[in-house]
C-alpha cells in the first residue's frame, strides 16, 4: 500500500568530502571552530542553529532548536527564559546534548555535557545588545506557559514598550543564558553509500581522546 506518509523512496547520497584521522584536530574545540568557520561560510543565517536535547527527572526527553551565541574551551552557550520547558528540565537534570546539523556540508555535531546558568551580568548585557523588538518580546512572554490568546501576547508587548518610552527595556531576571560544558564531542561526515566518516571525542582525566565509531 502506498500511503502518503511513506518516505522510503526518499535517499539522497552523501558525496561533499571525507574526514579522515589526519584531517582531525587534537582538541573538539579547534575542531569545531574549523567546522563552524565553515558552516558559517556555506549558510550564515543558519551555521548557530542547534538543536538542544534535555529530560526531565523522569527521564522524558524534549528537544528544541536554540542559537550558539559563544563557545570557547569553557563551553557552548545559549540564551533563553529560565522559566521555559528546559529551564524546568535544567533545573531538575543538568545533563544535556545540543547537536548540529549543517546540510550543504553533510555535517553533524555532538556535544553532551552538563550545563550551568551563565552569570546574570552576562545575561543581561546580552540582552541590552538586542534589538528593541527581540527585548520586548523576551520581557513580555513566560516562555512555555499557555496564553488566552495572541491579543493578549501583543497587548503585553505595546504596555511594555509604553511604559518604557525610552526603550530602555528593564532586563528580566529570569532571561539569561546557559553553558554546557562538553564531556564528549561527536563529529559525523557523511559518505558515500552510507559509510560515514565518525569521531568520538570523550574527556578523560589526562584530557580528550578520541575515537572512530562505525557508522
Ligand atoms: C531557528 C530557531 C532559533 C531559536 N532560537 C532560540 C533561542 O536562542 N532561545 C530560545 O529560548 N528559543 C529559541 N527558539 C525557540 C525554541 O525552539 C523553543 O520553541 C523555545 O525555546 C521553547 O522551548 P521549551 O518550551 O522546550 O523550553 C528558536 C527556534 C528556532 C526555530
Amino acid at each position: 500500500m502506498k500511503t502518503k506518509g511513506d518516505l522510503t523512496a526518499t535517499r539522497r547520497e552523501y558525496l561533499a568530502q571525507p574526514l579522515l584521522e589526519h584531517d582531525l584536530e587534537e582538541d573538539p574545540i579547534a575542531q569545531f571552530s574549523k567546522w563552524m568557520e565553515a558552516a558559517m561560510e556555506v549558510s550564515p543565517d543558519d551555521a548557530t542553529s542547534m538543536t538542544l536535547a534535555t529530560a526531565d527527572k523522569s527521564g522524558m526527553p524534549s528537544a528544541r532548536i536554540v542559537l550558539l551565541k559563544h563557545f570557547d574551551d569553557e563551553g557552548f552557550a545559549w540564551y533563553t527564559d529560565y522559566r521555559s520547558q528546559k529551564g524546568a528540565d535544567l533545573a531538575e537534570n543538568p545533563k544535556a546534548e545540543l547537536m548540529f546539523y549543517w546540510y550543504g556540508l553533510e555535517r553533524q555535531v555532538r556535544i553532551q555535557g552538563t550545563v550551568e546558568k551563565l552569570a546574570k551580568a552576562q545575561g543581561e548585557k546580552y540582552f541590552n545588545e538586542r534589538p528593541l523588538g527581540s527585548r520586548l518580546s523576551a520581557a513580555a512572554s513566560c516562555q512555555s506557559h499557555p496564553v488566552e490568546s495572541r491579543e493578549k501576547l501583543e497587548q503585553a508587548v505595546h504596555d511594555l514598550e509604553s511604559a518604557h518610552a525610552d526603550g530602555n527595556i528593564p532586563h528580566p531576571p529570569e532571561w539569561g543564558g546557559y553553558i554546557l560544558k562538553p564531556s564528549r564531542i561527536e563529529f559525523w561526515q557523511g559518505r558515500e553509500n552510507r559509510l560515514h566518516d565518525r569521531f568520538q571525542f570523550n574527556l578523560t582525566a589526562t584530557g580528550w581522546q578520541v575515537q572512530r565509531l562505525q557508522p
